[in-house]
């Protein structure tokens, strides 16, 4: 019997880190950059209240589209929602790229990136950083005349590093300009750097960057799947040809709207994050844990001046019910990737690592 035939496809799957362990029942995961707060309780109340679950979503997602343009000040016409900021690369990599087009990514970026690109034929090629911070010079010696986007997040995950704002506009100004730039936003909330500035603040008008946003990580919402990308009318309106036409949910799209609104949660989020972060890099600075600075929700740690090793560290504390995100396949060498947690998470952490390195 003949199979159906299908497509090969030569890309290593997304492999999410571990969310349990075997033996161990309460364990505290600082893995995946999700909120140590969670959601605002607003949402919760909003989400109890009045969904007709047999009704089709809102295929547009106009309530939502109308409260980011409110919020953001930016044009109705130029969003698109997705079942998180994943599917809106999903559908940029769909929508731009045939087999031997080039896309350019820093060494160390999120992996989806890489994954839907390749999927789609392109090839992938890795722009050096250095000292973990992406480099505008080495973006641009990789550009050919196959470039066709250049992806890269600021903040960046997994280094947390992150590019002043001249370095990013210089580089939308040496790319070619039909070179698709898109910088995602996804951590920018977290930020509190004076050189620094979102990618929707600097490219909001441009008609060759777009924009990714996420509602996983300050919004808390990673589990509902929602996301939303800003770019140039043309590009937005041929991606919302090839969108799914009920991506995102009804449950979703309004706990989107009340998480977008309710500025006091998210106010205490990042001030949450502020202040255990400054305290879990000192911790770790003792133990000559290298981290970056407190940009994210998230450290990069580096062992290479530890006496231990990334690995040991991540067998103990996983004994102890600690999850972190292992850096092989990002391929971090000697490194491990650690969300702030609650309150109880962290202070759970910092005894834990207190006792392995015996202070
Ligand atoms: C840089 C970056 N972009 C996008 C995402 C994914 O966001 P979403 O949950 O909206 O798909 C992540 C998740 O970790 C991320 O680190």
């Amino acid at each position: 019997m003949n199979l159906p035939k299908f497509r090969k496809i030569r890309v290593q799957s997304y492999r999410p880190g571990i969310s349990r362990l075997s033996k161990i029942k309460n364990i505290v995961k600082l893995s995946a950059n999700e909120s140590a707060l969670g959601v605002s309780p607003k949402v919760k109340k909003e989400i109890n209240k009045k969904i007709n679950f047999s009704k089709y979503p809102d295929s547009k997602s106009n309530n939502l589209k109308l409260a980011i343009s409110k919020k953001f000040q930016c044009e109705f016409e130029k969003i698109i929602c997705g079942a998180g900021s994943d599917e809106i690369i999903q559908i940029i990599c769909q929508l731009f790229l045939k087999p031997k087009d080039e896309v350019i990514v820093p060494q160390y970026s999120f992996l989806m990136y890489r994954i839907y690109s390749k999927i789609n034929g392109a090839n992938v090629l890795f722009a050096k950083e250095n000292n973990y911070k992406i480099s505008v010079k080495e973006v641009i010696k990789k550009v050919s005349k196959k470039t066709k986007i250049v992806f890269l997040a600021n903040p960046n995950n997994p280094t947390g590093t992150y590019l002043k704002k001249n370095e990013l506009l210089q580089l939308r100004k040496k790319l070619r300009s039909n070179i698709l730039l898109v910088v995602d936003d996804a951590y920018n909330e977290y930020i509190q750097k004076r050189d620094y500035a979102s990618g929707l603040k600097l490219f909001k008008k441009s008609k060759n960057v777009l924009i990714l946003r996420t509602f996983s990580k300050i919004y808390g919402l990673a589990s509902l799947r929602i996301g939303w990308g800003y770019g140039p009318k043309k590009i937005i309106n041929a991606m919302n040809i090839i969108k799914p036409p009920f991506n995102v949910n009804t449950v979703a799209q309004l706990a989107a709207v009340v998480a977008l609104n309710d500025k006091s949660f998210i106010k205490k989020s990042i001030r949450h994050n502020f202040i255990w972060a400054k305290k879990i890099k000192k911790v770790l600075n003792k133990f000559n844990i290298i981290t970056n600075d407190v940009n994210t929700n998230f450290f990069l740690l580096n062992f290479n001046n530890c006496r231990y090793s990334a690995n040991y560290i991540q067998k103990k504390l996983e004994n102890n019910g600690i999850i972190l995100r292992s850096m092989q396949t990002y391929k971090v060498k000697n490194a491990l990737r650690l969300t702030i947690g609650s309150n109880a998470d962290n202070k759970k952490l910092i005894g834990i690592l207190k006792k392995i390195f015996n202070k």
